[in-house]
């Protein structure tokens, strides 16, 4: 077997992600919080509780155990509902507390990003209509200036919003995430406030921070076709538009593109400077006449691909050529700010690290610049709807106890990290099953 090591370019950001309602616990005055406690929301009427216990300290020791691992940066979000618990009251408590976990990650030496709304937000907020009315642009335009003031000393790695585009469908297409609705046109109309909103904060954090990059995370779904038909094709190509384009592209050309109609958005032009990718996995679609629920179109995962223990993920790491490939297209740097799989026993994700990491490497030798990559996630989580039932920790966590387990993809990511790159010892090591593909030869 031959031996080598391929190398990602210096200065490149090896972390992990994590967001405020996941692993804070204790977090009770949200829209997410507020979804747990009704029935059937969540997979087995599971609770995020204590979480990971980020918010009784323990974000302490989950650093310590990023920064032994080799990581030189973290992706967390911060909660709208702790900093601004009521329409009209600050909480600065709050935003010492944010402090005090940045200046963590800055004495561990990590290079902190900040995510300002990830998924969960304030009750208040959800009274007056959440994002489905206007005035939540200048809501979130209020906190995040208020955020931004406080944080800037210790961060100028921005995410305004953490995956528009899931939001908008599992919030207002699926009915998945509060407040559960099911209408296609308050899921635009909330699309469109999201654009605005967020084009609102890229020019207060300049205002504030003018050496502040600022960008948003899209999740990146591969839609294939099934068939060579061209009513499958153009199912898979309209899913792309809508699920994956939206968003980034009203931000470079201005205009909200929805197939059937077209809004100009100038104010959102140029409002990113890098962007932001999420990619998971990657679909087989079909049209389906039949399925008006699921935008007329049938999604599942290739035959052949192994997925992860729930069957959440199928490993596709074509997918994130793809992804950044489409991405670079955008002009602007790229930033991976999630990939990662559920899998307790860590039986698929040394093989998913590696191969999906090798995907990147090779995308980026087309000169496209990539400047980082945050594993998701540092330790197991409350996953949404799904509950505690995945796992997708590098971290496991033992929720009765809040010990930390270590899984052998601890050590796999630390090699990555540390190496800044990937070594055939490595892939030997953790995943000797996909070396041949690594390293053919
Ligand atoms: C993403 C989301 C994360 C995490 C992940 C794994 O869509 O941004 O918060 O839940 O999926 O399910």
């Amino acid at each position: 077997m031959p031996k080598g090591t391929y190398i990602f370019p210096e200065g490149f950001l090896w972390g992990t992600a994590t967001a405020a309602h996941q692993v804070e616990g204790r977090n009770q005055n949200n829209t997410w919080y507020a979804w747990e406690q009704e029935e059937g929301r969540i997979i087995n009427g599971h609770q995020s509780g204590l979480a990971c216990d980020w918010w009784g300290g323990r974000w302490r020791e989950d650093f310590d155990r990023a920064q032994a691992g080799g990581q030189n940066a973290h992706r967390l979000s911060i909660a709208w509902s702790r900093i601004q618990p009521e329409p009209d009251r600050w909480d600065e408590d709050a935003l010492d507390r944010y402090r005090e976990m940045l200046v963590g990650l800055r004495s561990r030496k990590m290079t902190p990003m900040v995510t300002l709304h990830h998924f969960s937000e304030p009750l208040w907020l959800a009274e007056m209509g959440g994002w489905e009315n206007e005035a939540v642009i200048d809501a979130f335009e209020a906190f995040t200036r208020k955020a931004v003031e406080a944080l800037m000393p210790y961060c100028n790695l921005w995410v305004t919003i953490n995956e528009p585009n899931v939001f908008m469908l599992g919030a207002y297409i699926e009915g998945l995430f509060p407040p559960g609705k099911k209408d296609f046109n308050a899921a635009l109309q909330v699309m469109q406030h999201m654009i605005r909103a967020h084009a609102r904060a890229y020019k207060v954090i300049h205002e504030l921070q003018p050496d502040a990059r600022v960008g948003s995370s899209i999740n990146y779904r591969g839609f294939r076709s099934a068939s060579w038909l061209p009513w499958d094709r153009l199912a898979a190509k309209a899913l792309h538009t809508l699920f994956n384009d939206l968003f980034p592209r009203t931000l470079k050309d201005g205009v909200f593109n929805t197939i059937r109609k077209k809004t100009s958005i100038p104010e959102a032009i140029g409002t990113q400077d890098f962007v932001g990718v999420n990619y998971y996995s990657t679909d087989m679609v079909r049209f389906s006449p039949f399925a008006a629920k699921d935008m007329y179109t049938k999604r599942f995962y290739p035959e052949d691909a192994a997925l992860s223990e729930s069957d959440f993920i199928a490993n596709i790491p074509e997918g994130m050529i793809e992804a950044v490939k489409w991405a670079g297209g955008f002009g602007l740097p790229i930033i991976i700010t999630e990939n990662g799989v559920d899998d307790s026993k860590d039986s698929l994700r040394p093989r998913y690290i590696l191969e999906h990491l090798h995907a990147l490497w090779k995308i980026m030798n087309a000169n496209l610049r990539v400047e980082g990559y945050f594993h998701w996630a540092l330790v197991d989580n409350f996953e949404w709807e799904r509950g505690w039932t995945q796992r997708f920790g590098l971290w496991g966590l033992d929720l009765e106890t809040q010990a930390r387990i270590r899984r052998p993809s601890v050590d796999l990511y630390a090699e990555i990290c540390r190496t800044n790159g990937i070594a055939s010892d490595t892939v030997e090591k953790y995943a000797p099953e996909v070396m041949e593909t690594l390293f053919p030869g």
